[in-house]
């Protein structure tokens, strides 16, 4: 029997690939460093049973519709709004994500964030690199207190909750929301659930963990950053498009509130002419939430069985859609 036919987007991790060996066929696009173009992408789908993607990808209504014999898409991220779940489930294509696999990881990124929009390192890095350090100055870069301080969670999710397991260390109190409530976790951490507008007028840090969908686009804003403390600091681990960059940029000038830490972008990456980047007030990694060596090689693991099990008729372990079963 012919083995199936896989398109992978960006070479994986050695143990990935080696999962696939013998199993599938497959062509990839061999550049680490540059996503594959859109027409190679689009004509590439058009005869394979399976793709192993990144977030780079948009695998919309008409990607999908190129892919005429696909069965899986399988990508290598928690995150999935590159993809258009409905003409996937509409065309019994499975969507696959990797959850659970990134999710400490990712939460050690929200802290790294948090600690150091807080206490300016990456700004005195810079300061003691241009050789501005001439004496040890009693206000000079000073920053915001974290330990004590109330740490706001939006979207106490898995990301969320580990983010908030952590603040236990650092002796804070602790504030979330989330369209669903979390009683155990109330319990265990001492979490207190708050409206909204509340969590954000409150904290001394707020750390955006909720998923990006169309409710969730822009749900940060000049209301919502004029609701906050002027030595706030806000920090977003999960997609770009959930804070309004412009309104984001008047608030840091303006000093609406202190710092953010971001590790998503509206636009990915950012245009060399985003004025985000000219402040010192913000740190700002390209998208690294998840990037440790250990993690990224499980996820790609990860995706790489989901694609497997994809193509060969067998449940995927992370499922996104199963109603999209029904329709094989
Ligand atoms: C990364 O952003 C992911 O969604 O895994």
């Amino acid at each position: 029997m012919a083995m199936p036919r896989i398109y992978i987007t960006r070479p994986l991790p050695g143990p990935a690939m080696k999962l696939l060996e013998g199993k599938v066929e497959y062509r990839m696009w061999e550049r680490e460093d540059q996503p594959v173009p859109r027409e190679t992408l689009l004509s590439e789908l058009a005869d394979v049973d399976g793709v192993i993607c990144l977030l780079t990808e948009k695998m919309d209504a008409e990607a999908i519709e190129r892919a005429r014999r696909c069965r899986v898409i399988a990508q290598v991220a928690v995150g999935y709004d590159n993809i258009d779940v409905g003409a996937a489930t509409k065309r019994g294509i499975l969507v696959t994500n990797t959850p659970e696999v990134l999710t400490e990881t990712t939460a050690d990124m929200a802290w790294a964030l948090l600690m150091a929009a807080a206490r300016r390192v990456v700004e005195g890095d810079k300061f003691t690199r241009s050789g501005r350090w001439k004496t040890w100055e009693i206000m000079g870069l000073t920053g915001q207190d974290v330990h004590g301080a109330t740490l706001g969670i939006i979207g106490l999710g898995r990301i969320g909750s580990a983010v908030a397991r952590r603040s236990r260390g650092f002796n804070m109190t602790l504030l979330y929301h989330d369209p669903r409530r979390n009683e155990g976790l109330e319990r265990e951490l001492g979490a207190t659930y708050l409206p909204f507008d509340d969590v954000l007028r409150r904290s001394d840090f707020v750390v955006l963990t909720t998923s990006l969908t169309p409710q969730t686009r822009h749900l940060i804003g000049e209301r919502e950053l004029g609701l906050m403390k002027p030595t706030a600091v806000i920090v977003n681990i999960s997609r770009g498009p959930i804070i309004d960059q412009q309104a984001l940029y008047r608030a840091l000038v303006d000093k609406t509130i202190w710092a953010a830490g971001l590790d998503v972008l509206e636009s990915e990456p950012p245009s060399a002419n985003e004025p985000l980047l000219r402040l010192d007030n913000i740190v700002l990694p390209p998208h690294l939430g998840s990037a440790s060596i250990a993690t990224r090689i499980k996820m790609a693991v990860l995706a790489a069985e989901n694609c497997l099990a994809g193509v060969t008729g067998k449940r995927p372990p992370s499922l996104v859609n199963p109603e999209a079963l029904d329709r094989r």
